[in-house]
């Protein structure tokens, strides 16, 4: 049954070779979602593996920004909370920051230092993992700022990419659909 829906899911999702750059190919998340029934196969898809997954999650914390999509919708159907990981000068008030290098450059996330309570059980979700970079500065800085990563989820693994690789060790990555 659940291998039933994800590859009714799988079906749904286009790709777009040579986007937003040259020799990549862009998985698009939105073209399934555009879909009604893919919506609601999608939402319990997501809802099983989290309930079977990581059934003490306190939070869902979902990566600016295609990943707030999904973290709002997990959280309120379960009851926990939500909590947006964004680029920096984004979120008001107390932020904890995590600055980490890319390839040209460097980038910095920030979470909301109130939203945190020490030990705090969350679940990292985002549409998709292609070098690891993303999700494994989420875990850096939700580690720092005294919360526990029970793991992270997402709907789609590059797995030419390697981006499990990048993830330390003892977090576990679950991922819905693999493409090379
Ligand atoms: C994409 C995707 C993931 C990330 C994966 O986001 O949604 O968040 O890249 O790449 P990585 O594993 O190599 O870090 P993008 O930065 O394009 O921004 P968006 O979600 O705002 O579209
Ligand atoms: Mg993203």
């Amino acid at each position: 049954e659940y291998e039933k829906k994800i590859s009714e899911l799988e079906k749904k999702i286009k790709n777009f070779p040579n986007f937003p750059k040259q020799g990549i190919l862009f998985w698009d998340i939105f073209s399934a979602i555009s879909d009604g029934a893919a919506c609601k196969l999608l939402q319990s898809l997501l809802i099983e593996t989290i309930r079977t997954k990581y059934p003490d999650a306190e939070a869902v914390v979902g990566l600016e920004s295609r990943g707030f999509l999904f973290s709002f919708s997990i959280a309120a159907e379960m009851g926990i909370g939500c909590l947006p990981v964004r680029k920096k000068g984004k979120l008001p008030g107390d932020v904890i920051s995590y600055k980490y290098d890319l390839e040209y450059g460097s980038d910095t996330l920030e979470i909301q230092k109130d939203s945190i309570k020490p030990g705090l059980k969350c679940v990292i979700i985002d549409d998709l993992i292609a070098t690891g970079g993303s999700l494994n500065a989420a875990i850096q800085l939700l580690s720092n700022s005294g919360a526990k990563v029970l793991g992270c989820l997402v709907i789609i693994e590059l797995e030419s990419l390697k981006g499990r690789k990048n993830i330390p060790k003892d977090i576990p990555i679950h991922s819905m659909i693999k493409y090379d």
